[in-house]
């Protein structure tokens, strides 16, 4: 007996059974094309994945493989040409302006490679900021902020602005300000690309942590092997086509092969 569209899409969203994980994303067959004139660039070609709530991916590939386009489609910040993706179940492309305005304010925190930080603002407006925009009171939001400073190391920056802070410490601004309205996902868009290699895993371990200690599953792409360790898994996107799903267990970091 075959089943229903509507049974399928049920099978689909079935609530997991004691002890396994529960889908928080899903991309099904997502495509993206960009019209220039009349060239076509066809940055996904069907990629199809789903993330597992509380878990650390690493998504890899190398420049121009994909990785952005995919975070953008994923975080609602472009449309893809064809295919789904479901946020806790729902279907992004159905959420009116004001919905998507609340999925990428509150459920969804981004950070970037730029760390994208206001130059005027000191660590502690950058990380309040959005907390405003979702209506916490500004003493509150201040004692928020601080708090999650802390947390990432920050405390005793709060008062600083980003230009007098090193690379490492403005991207631990970035964090937590992508913390600030508690999201359940990070979005990480190659966060240790203008770092060196210390700070980088720096990075890294932080954002392992912020996993654990927050219950917030994170997202992260990367083209650098040596960022991946502390991953719970690892998917290879190529010309816009994921390829591979990996367990850091199963690579070889010394060689940089997967067994
Ligand atoms: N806004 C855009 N307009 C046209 N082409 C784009 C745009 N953004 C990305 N691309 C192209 O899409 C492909 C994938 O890019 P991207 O998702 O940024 O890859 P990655 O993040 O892995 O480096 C590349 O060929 C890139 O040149
Ligand atoms: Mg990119």
């Amino acid at each position: 007996m075959s089943l229903t569209a509507q049974e399928k899409l049920a099978d689909l969203f079935a609530e997991p059974a004691a002890g396994q994980r529960r889908t928080i994303i899903r991309a099904v067959d997502v495509k993206k094309v960009y019209r220039m004139g009349t060239q076509e660039v066809h940055a996904l070609r069907g990629a199809t994945l789903d993330i597992f709530q509380g878990e650390y991916l690493s998504i890899m590939g190398p420049s121009g493989s994909g990785k952005s386009t995919l975070f953008n489609a994923i975080g609602g910040l472009s449309k893809p040409s064809s295919g789904k993706v479901y946020i806790n179940q729902v279907d992004v492309a159905q959420l009116d302006h004001n919905e998507l305005a609340w999925l990428r304010c509150r459920t969804i925190g981004y950070i970037f490679q730029s760390y994208n930080l206001i130059q005027v603002m000191t660590c502690l407006e950058n990380v309040t900021l959005p907390m405003a925009f979702a209506g916490l009171e500004s003493e509150e939001a201040r004692d928020k902020g601080l708090h999650i400073l802390k947390l990432v190391g920050l405390g005793h920056r709060a008062l600083h602005k980003p230009a007098e802070l090193s690379g490492g410490q403005q991207q631990r601004c970035a964090i937590a300000r992508a913390l600030a309205n508690s999201p359940e996902i990070i979005l990480a868009d190659e966060p240790t690309a203008n770092l060196d290699l210390r700070t980088g895993e720096e990075m890294i371990d932080l954002l392992a942590k912020l996993k654990v200690e927050l219950n917030v599953t994170i997202v992260s792409a990367t083209h650098d092997l040596k960022m991946l360790q502390k991953s719970d898994r690892i998917v290879w996107i190529a010309d816009g086509v994921i390829v591979k799903t990996a367990h850091p267990s199963e690579i070889d970091f010394s060689k940089g092969e997967v067994h």
